[in-house]
């Protein structure tokens, strides 16, 4: 089997459907930011704060490049990896790539707790709405190199997984 890769923005369900899909499909399940965390022994947020996005990106780069090397697994990004183009060009070579989408209102209600998401939690709480709205469209049309796209708005994980067998 190709790997199957979610791409999409934070808190469109990337991590919960990657695992349930994995599972129905008896295939491995990684999801990119939990292992870069144990690679590192660092959570995310104390990663972005004590060594920078930009040594959060090579770790991530690092990874793909490993992942795609191999077969048989769904991998759950996070929400930037696909702001390198060497990422998705890799990712695409022996793996679907399949963008999950969301809403403002559920991406905003999904990712309320502060403290997770250190390229959101730059914005103020009042001005959360707006940073999301922001960075969704300048990462529009990166999203959209996937094979296909799934609305998770309305969905729950199971109805996702569902849908995306459906397309496989
Ligand atoms: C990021 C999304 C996060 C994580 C990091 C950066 C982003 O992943 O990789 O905080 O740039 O969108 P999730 O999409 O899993 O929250």
């Amino acid at each position: 089997m190709k790997n199957i890769v979610l791409i999409g923005f934070m808190g469109t369900g990337k991590t919960s459907t990657g695992r349930m899909l994995a599972a129905r499909l008896g295939a491995a399940f990684i999801d990119m930011d939990q292992r870069i965390e144990e690679e590192t022994g660092m959570s995310i947020p104390a990663m972005f704060e004590k060594k920078g996005e930009s040594f959060f990106r090579s770790r991530e780069k690092q990874l793909v490049r490993r992942l795609s090397a191999r077969r048989n697994a769904v991998i759950s990004t996070g929400g930037g990896t696909v702001k390198d183009p060497e990422n998705v060009a890799m990712l695409h070579r022996d793996g679907v790539i399949i963008c999950l989408s969301a809403s403002t209102d559920a991406v905003l209600e999904r990712t309320v707790r502060r403290g997770q998401r250190p390229v959101l939690d730059r914005a103020d709480q009042g001005d959360r709405r707006e940073a999301i709205e922001k960075l969704m469209n300048e990462r529009e049309a990166l999203y959209k190199q996937a094979d296909f796209t799934v609305d998770t708005s309305e969905l729950s994980p199971l109805q996702v997984v569902e849908t995306i067998l459906r397309y496989l």
